[in-house]
């Protein structure tokens, strides 16, 4: 079976290194040295100011809405992780969607201004795959209308944009470290606010609200994170290079393999280098997207809709269009992308989809009747030629 995605795990001695000193210091949780040691080096890595790691992406999100006193409506994108919605929902905020640019999948900065009422308070908007939207656009807009801006940058962790982390741009940048992004803590996510203030607010609202001399400065809840779970940062930092550089190369070998197809990929902007979490494909319809997919699973190899479906469509938020997006998500397929997938792997999910989208499939092999095993192990007789091409 080739899973769509896989965590990355550093060798098991290493992390059983820092459960040493876990065991001996016997400091589990509540800011501990081995958190703060990760937010000091992420710190460091990223060259950004003012991070929070919390217990997740969602939290992070909701905390970002509610240390900056949201309230009414806030503009965000159809073409996101639920969680963007929902967070906004969840905090007794309105959702309103701007669509998206069909070259990017981000939000388009002209739709925005479409939508701005003087209820608006904020902007949150998602890098999409980890590719930057128009932050500059957005910063402009944002400046010129007294609104507050939340990145979702859940999927960027090592991208870059004019030489610097995506996370400094924004009111407050936030991310998931969940075990399926490039850059994980098994759970786990982060704010970052350049605001020193905003930074403090954020500190004290993760932690019940302590003001650190024992009393209360506002409402707060629990939103810490464990030094389990930063020792799984501090051995998945050390490799995080070297993960980005495979990234970087499977995601070339998919594109030269795809791009003669009838098949779209996401438009990145000048002076961006985004870290590849993900191989989107668009197909020209759903119908193909799906047979594709349904093709695909034949060989055991899973592939995943997201985002699907577009959020505008869920059912605890008004009805809102976007057209482009309701387009658009229903024909969009990522592929499997993780840091042990083999060339082997690539040039077999490649070669099968190529067969598909050339109408051969009388060449691939014979659809297998059990489940049982991976391709390599069931008998099913595969071979893949050295351009990507598939013989049974
Ligand atoms: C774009 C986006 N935002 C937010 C989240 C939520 O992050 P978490 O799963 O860490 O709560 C995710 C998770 O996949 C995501 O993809």
């Amino acid at each position: 079976m080739i899973l769509v995605t896989k965590p990355s795990l550093p060798p098991k001695e290493k992390y059983e290194q820092y459960l040493a000193g876990i065991w001996d210091r016997q400091y589990l949780t509540n800011n501990g040295p081995l958190l703060r040691l990760l937010e000091q080096r992420l710190q460091d890595y990223l060259q950004v100011d003012g991070i929070n790691i919390v217990s997740n992406g969602t939290t992070a999100l909701q905390l970002a809405i509610r240390a900056l006193d949201l309230k009414g409506e806030i503009i965000t994108t159809p073409f996101s992780f639920v969680a963007t919605t929902s967070s906004i929902v969840w905090q007794g905020c309105r959702p309103v969607f701007a669509d998206i640019k069909p070259e990017t999948l981000n939000i388009d900065p002209e739709k925005i201004e479409e939508f701005i009422t003087p209820h608006t308070t904020a902007i949150l908007a998602t890098h999409v795959y980890g590719n930057p939207c128009d932050v500059e656009a957005i910063a402009d807009l944002a400046n010129r209308h007294g609104l507050k801006v939340i990145y979702d940058a859940a999927h960027a962790f090592g991208t870059l944009f004019k030489g610097e982390s995506i996370y400094r741009w924004g009111d407050i940048s936030i991310t998931s470290f969940h075990a399926t992004k490039l850059f994980h803590t098994i759970e786990g996510g982060a704010l970052f606010a350049s605001d020193r203030e905003l930074t403090s607010r954020i500190q004290r609202m993760r932690n019940f609200g302590h003001n650190g001399t024992g009393g209360f400065d506002g409402v707060g809840i629990n939103g810490k994170n464990s030094e389990f779970h930063a020792a799984m940062g501090l051995c998945n930092l050390d490799s995080f290079d070297n993960l980005l550089e495979t990234r970087k190369r499977q995601h070339l070998f998919y594109y030269n393999q795809l791009n003669d197809l009838n098949l779209r990929f996401p438009e990145t902007l000048d002076e961006v280098d985004w870290n590849r979490a993900y191989f989107p494909v668009i197909f020209d319809s759903e119908n193909r997207c799906l047979q594709v997919k349904k093709g695909l699973e034949r060989f055991q190899i899973q592939t995943r809709r997201y985002f699907y479906p577009s959020l505008n469509r869920l059912d605890y938020v008004d009805r809102q269009k976007a057209e482009i997006s309701c387009n658009l998500a229903p024909r969009i397929l990522c592929l499997p992308l993780y840091d042990e997938l083999t060339l082997k792997d690539q040039m077999m999910i490649t070669g099968i989809i190529r067969k598909i989208l050339e109408k051969r499939p009388s060449q691939l092999p014979k659809q297998r009747s059990s489940a049982a095993g991976s391709i390599s192990s069931c008998g099913l007789r595969v071979h893949v030629q050295s351009n990507g091409s598939l013989t049974n």
